[in-house]
């Protein structure tokens, strides 16, 4: 498979004719620009100007879920990865999970709430070295190649992480929303558009199986 694995569609290559060759990072143009044709244009806890409306109690109540039905053990619970502003996080914390969050971008980081800060940090998601019980990914994994997502998978299941909750985009989703010439689901950052059977096979290759909710260690028995 090649490392990274773009899809042609005629409305990608029109929207990338409209954006031209202006190129920014994971920044105000991403998250908060008003104007911008592609990213948020307005990144808030209650949704984004791009997608709509979003509810990050219900996700983190999602991510309760895969930790309550883990056995009890000590250690730190959540590691948000790609955690943007860190509203998940906050949310997490206030339902008492010991929540921690990272991301790549310093213009995201530093606009989180202050009570929510100091458990945030900015760093690559090769860089997550500690353990923590369960790994929530959102969005983030299409910014990656194929072998940084194999060594990010390969690397949480090293390290002990006992599930992930995870959400990327399919190409089967992707092509839906091109096909309705949907300006909001292009994205010039992003590295991978898969389908899900790939994304499938990508998490089973590093030693994950499906749960209800998340992926876990996949216990391979003894012949
Ligand atoms: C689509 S946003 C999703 C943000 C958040 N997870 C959510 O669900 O709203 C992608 C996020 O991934 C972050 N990101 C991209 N590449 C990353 C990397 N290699 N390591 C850590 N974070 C990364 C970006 O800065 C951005 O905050």
């Amino acid at each position: 498979m090649d490392d990274i694995n773009l899809v042609d569609h005629p409305f990608k290559r029109e929207m990338a004719g409209r954006v031209g060759g202006a190129v920014h990072g994971f920044d105000h143009a991403y998250f908060d620009d008003p104007d911008a044709l592609t990213g948020f244009r307005g990144y808030r806890e209650d949704g984004n100007t791009a997608e709509g409306r979003r509810d990050f109690r219900a996700e983190a109540l999602d991510v309760v879920a895969a930790l309550r039905a883990l056995p009890a053990r000590p250690g730190p619970d959540v590691l948000d990865v790609g955690c943007a502003k860190g509203f998940l996080v906050q949310h997490l914390r206030s339902l008492s999970v010991d929540a921690w969050g990272c991301d790549v971008s310093e213009y995201a980081i530093g606009r989180a709430a202050p009570d929510v800060r100091p458990f945030l940090q900015v760093a690559r998601i090769d860089q997550v070295d500690a353990t923590y019980r369960v790994i929530h990914i959102c969005g983030v994994m299409i910014y990656l190649t194929v072998g940084e997502i194999r060594a990010a998978l390969g690397r949480f299941r090293d390290l002990g992480c006992e599930a992930i909750v995870s959400y990327e985009p399919t190409l089967e989703r992707l092509q839906e929303w091109w096909d309705a010439r949907d300006e909001g689901a292009f994205d010039p950052l992003r590295k991978q558009e898969l389908p899900a059977a790939t994304w499938d096979g990508l998490f089973h290759a590093a030693g994950w199986e499906r749960a209800s909710g998340c992926w876990v260690p996949r216990v391979t028995l003894p012949s």
